[in-house]
């Protein structure tokens, strides 16, 4: 016989197993070999093909057997209902934004950047420098890499008015990812049925947290300038809350950036009620016509309890957030993050350290403010344009969102469908109120995918509209 191919050895054997019974053994390599006339390489070839379609499976050491079929009986599960009982709390569902980008279709929906957005260079290099490093195989401390940390404080230090007393490495835990943080922080902080002041709307990730620790939320309606002092003053008094989550510097969903004078404000009004204020400066690196000046620059006293995440402006690979904290709190929240991760792994950290401090980060930074800028604008643009029964309340000054306020009538689950059947991806507003909408939104990401298509995208979810 001549050298055989691989697919007539695929197509003899699947013919003998199916005559064979299973658990039967393959004759050897070399026999198969020998019966085909064909190479070694030919024949494993071949043997690889049948075990991906299922049909043989290989026993290293032991040989190549006939794989039981299938049965197309359907598993029974039935009895974990018995045992899982019914859940003690149903948590809402993660967000639309949480779905994946496919390339069919024009994602306006995703919470995280698009790879051109990302300093791949960067982060590719500072992965094949941490495989090389010790990082690959030791344990960090428990509150992260003392350089890291040291890095976290001193940006924030940097942004610390003279008189204040700066943070330092030992005020920094080190946490995997801010989603993660905000659960130490709210289990630490605030506890198992007790209230929350949190802004309405707000990041659906945090009432996600906070449902799944139980504690209380206490909405305060928010607008593109930030939420009005007042209805935070009187929420501390009504509730007796002693913590307020709030993103001072360009809000997800809605852009708001606070003015100095309501940082001010907030500030005394959290001091005055001996509470925390939990900033989520998530959006740091996304600054786009201004500059993030966070809260916790402008406290020593413990009041502010500070996260950043570099999740999404590293990469989301590299899931690495830091949490400044000063004061007993921060001992109660390092607890609280060792107790649910332990430690996070020195490889990521390493990564995060290595490409933060290359001077191409600043100059990948500068490019990421012109970058969003366009994009930014050509999707207002398009808005404009084509969506004209919408309203844009502000234009953010930095973020990766537009918050799109929709006709009244709007019936936004609806529109979400109807968009995806036409290859629009949008997220539907209502995940990011506490409670229950008092409009109807879309949160628009301009951080996707083929920026090129933004207008597209925009004059789908006009003619939707005008349906
Ligand atoms: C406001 C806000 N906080 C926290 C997170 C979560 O960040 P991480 O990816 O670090 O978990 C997000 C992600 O979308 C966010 O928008």
């Amino acid at each position: 016989m001549n050298e055989s191919s691989s697919d007539r050895i695929v197509a003899a054997l699947r013919e003998w197993v199916a005559s064979a019974p299973a658990g039967a053994r393959l004759p050897s390599t070399r026999s198969l070999v020998a019966q085909f006339e064909a190479s070694p390489v030919t024949v494993q070839k071949a043997l690889k093909a049948l075990i991906d379609q299922g049909a043989i499976e290989s026993r290293p050491g032991v040989g190549t057997f006939v794989r039981a079929a299938r049965t197309a009986r359907p598993n029974d599960y039935g009895w974990q209902t018995a045992a899982l009982g019914s859940p003690q709390q149903h948590l809402p569902a993660a967000s639309v934004a949480l779905r994946a980008a496919s390339n069919d279709v024009i994602a306006l929906h995703s919470g995280y950047p698009d790879k051109e957005l990302l300093p791949e260079r960067l982060v590719r290099a500072a992965f094949a420098r941490a495989a090389r490093s010790e990082a690959a195989l030791n344990r960090p401390p428990a509150a992260g890499m003392p350089e890291l940390r040291s890095w976290f404080a001193a940006e924030l230090a940097n942004a610390t008015p003279t008189g204040l007393a700066a943070p330092t490495a030992s005020d920094v835990v080190i946490v995997p990812g801010s989603q993660s943080g905000l659960g130490s922080l709210f289990r630490s902080l605030v506890g198992a049925g007790r209230p929350l002041l949190i802004e309405s709307p707000t990041y659906w990730g945090a009432t996600l947290a906070a449902a799944q620790v139980g504690v209380q939320l206490v909405p305060i309606p928010s607008g593109p300038n930030g939420p009005d002092p007042a209805d935070v003053e009187r929420a501390f008094a009504q509730t007796g809350a002693r913590a307020f989550y709030a993103q001072p510097n360009f809000a997800n969903p809605n852009g708001a950036q606070w003015a100095p004078e309501l940082a001010d404000a907030v500030l005394r009004i959290v001091r005055e009620n001996g509470a925390f204020l939990i900033e989520d400066d998530w959006a740091h690196d996304f600054g786009i016509t201004t500059d993030p000046a966070p809260l916790a620059a402008r406290d020593d006293g413990g009041h502010v309890v500070y996260i950043r995440s570099l999740t999404k402006s590293v990469a989301p690979s590299v899931r690495v957030a830091g949490l400044i904290a000063r004061g007993p709190a921060r001992e109660r929240i390092l607890a609280d993050a060792q107790a649910h991760a332990m430690y996070v792994s020195g490889v990521l950290q390493t990564v995060a350290l290595d490409v933060v401090t290359q001077p191409a980060w600043r100059t990948h930074l500068r490019s990421l403010r012109g970058q969003l800028a366009s994009r930014r604008d050509l999707l207002v643009d398009a808005i404009e344009e084509h969506a004209p029964t919408t309203h844009l309340e502000s234009i953010p000054s930095g973020g990766l969102n537009l918050w799109l306020r929709l006709p009244d009538d709007t019936d936004v689950a609806q529109l979400v469908r109807d968009c995806e059947a036409e290859g629009v991806r949008v997220a539907a507003g209502d995940d990011w109120f506490p409670a229950e909408p008092p409009g109807r939104y879309l949160r628009l990401n301009y951080s996707g995918a083929d920026p090129g298509a933004f207008p597209d995208g925009a004059r789908v979810i006009g003619k939707l509209l005008a349906g």
